[in-house]
């Protein structure tokens, strides 16, 4: 018998599509797209990039019941998005936000997205990204 795979959304907010001309904030080991085929062992994956809030939260109220899980990168908006994190409160799923870069070390500690996810990993880069996914692995 197939077992139906379940479905995560990976997004990401602003400015994270031009990652690579910021070399020296945001150095990975591992790419992004070798994150992603690593969590496709577990996962189908829809991946999401926006530089706009409201994209962001009508690709979430649109997919809200078609996925098992929310990795989120809300980048600049995990500051001061209350929009996002209202449509994160509404989504009753395992969810969890993700930094490449550890915020605390960076004076941008506030995060009004992180009190409507379940877990916080800052600081791992891209990998970061995997170790969400097995924390909703663990939850699925
Ligand atoms: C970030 C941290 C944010 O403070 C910043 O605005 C970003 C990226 C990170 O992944 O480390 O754009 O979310």
């Amino acid at each position: 018998m197939v077992s139906k795979r379940n479905t995560i959304a990976l997004i990401e907010g602003p400015n994270l599509n031009l990652i690579e001309l910021r070399p020296n904030i945001y150095q990975s080991p591992k790419k992004l797209e070798e994150i992603i085929i690593l969590i496709k062992n577990d996962f189908d994956v829809i991946y999401f990039q926006s530089n706009v809030e409201g994209e962001i939260i009508n690709f979430l109220q649109k997919e809200m019941n078609n996925i098992s899980g929310i990795i989120i990168n809300p980048a600049a908006f995990t500051h001061y998005s209350i929009a996002i994190a209202d449509c994160l409160e509404m989504i009753n799923i395992p969810k969890a936000e993700v930094h490449l870069t550890n915020i605390y070390k960076r004076d941008r500690e506030k995060s009004v997205t992180a009190k409507y996810v379940d877990i916080i990993i800052s600081g791992a880069g891209n990998y970061g990204y995997y170790l969400a996914s097995q924390y909703i692995k663990s939850k699925c």
